[in-house]
């Protein structure tokens, strides 16, 4: 057996395989065997196949310790995770209402009216009030899964973008990627938080994150890979930026009240400023302009930004409950 070392420092370390499939896509990663006859129809439930696919996915990002970054081609891994793209799309298709009527020109209002009615708990009125330090920290383990990785999913979709639209994304990303400092990429920032409280950024938390968790993260790297799903892409990001300046003051409050380290309350302040900005250049200058060139994005737009929306409010359940809280 060879291992090839991956290049990269911050690759990380294979999670813990939650199922058959799971475990084969692992051995398979580091054996650098092939996956046989393995298909999505071998996942036992569905989050081992939810952990494969963000096995997988993670080949397109920093990839894996101990694992050879040419897999990322691998034809037989390439046509697992198409299958569990699949799959995970039919889901995130049947839960979607579809898009509101509209005409074009009308975007911009009716896309901010449909981030405000749509209702969900919230977990940062909860924390702002009620939290304790252990719901705070398991909420930065949980939110790690995406925030070591900020952004990078929207990255993907730069490229494919009309030149207005691609021209305002790449305002925004260079703004969450540290405005050519280094120290400022937001997802440094976050791992700066995490290990003020004692949390560990390398180790990766997926081994304790929920179903709802490793689906989220899912889409949102799906939404990336795939040109055809580049409005959805670009629809999730114009919602969470959407709903991310008010939530993130009310988690500053919260952190003060509890007395957490500087650089976790300084990584939600950064947003309240930043995503106040972010989702006027999300919604204006990126999903008004990608669906004036090409009407044909609309729906995949609001399938993007009702699945951000939708999943979010279903981690938030899932976290609120296991904390007893009645919502
Ligand atoms: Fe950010
Ligand atoms: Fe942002």
């Amino acid at each position: 057996m060879s291992h090839i070392v991956a290049g990269y420092c911050e690759a990380m370390h294979l999670p813990s395989p939650r199922g058959k499939l799971s475990a084969c896509v692992a051995d398979a990663l580091l054996r650098q065997c092939q996956i046989g006859s393995m298909d999505a129809s071998f996942a036992e439930g569905e989050e081992d196949a939810a952990l494969s696919l963000w096995m997988l996915h993670e080949l397109s990002y920093t990839g894996f310790t101990d694992c050879d970054d040419g897999l990322e081609w691998d034809i037989g891994l390439v046509t697992l995770r198409l299958e569990l793209e699949s799959v995970l799309e039919e889901k995130l298709r049947e839960r979607f209402p579809g898009p509101p009527e509209l005409p074009v020109d009308d975007l911009v209002d009716t896309f901010f009216g449909y981030v405000e009615n749509h209702e969900g708990p919230s977990l940062a009125s909860y924390v702002q009030t009620d939290g304790t330090d252990e719901q705070v920290l398991e909420l930065l383990r949980w939110r790690s899964v995406y925030h070591l990785k900020e952004t990078d999913p929207s990255a993907f979709v730069l490229a494919r973008l009309p030149r207005p639209a691609r021209a305002a994304l790449a305002e925004l990303l260079y703004d969450e990627y540290g405005a050519g400092r280094p120290e400022r990429l937001h997802s440094h920032l976050f791992a700066q938080a995490l290990r003020s409280v004692g949390l560990d950024p390398d180790h990766g938390y997926l081994d304790e994150v929920p179903l709802e968790v490793l689906e989220m993260n899912n889409a949102i790297t799906m939404f990336g890979l795939h040109r055809r799903l580049r409005g959805a892409a670009m629809g999730h990001l114009a919602a969470f930026e959407c709903t991310s300046s008010i939530p993130s003051r009310r988690l500053v409050r919260g952190l003060q009240r509890l007395g957490f380290a500087q650089p976790v309350i300084d990584y939600y302040d950064e947003h309240v400023l930043a995503d106040a900005v972010h989702e006027q250049v999300a919604v204006r200058n990126i999903l008004l302009p990608l669906v004036q060139a090409e009407p044909d994005q609309l729906e995949h737009v609001f399938l993007g930004a009702f699945t951000c929306l939708d999943q979010e409010a279903r981690v938030a359940r899932v976290l609120l409950d296991r904390w007893g809280v009645v919502v």
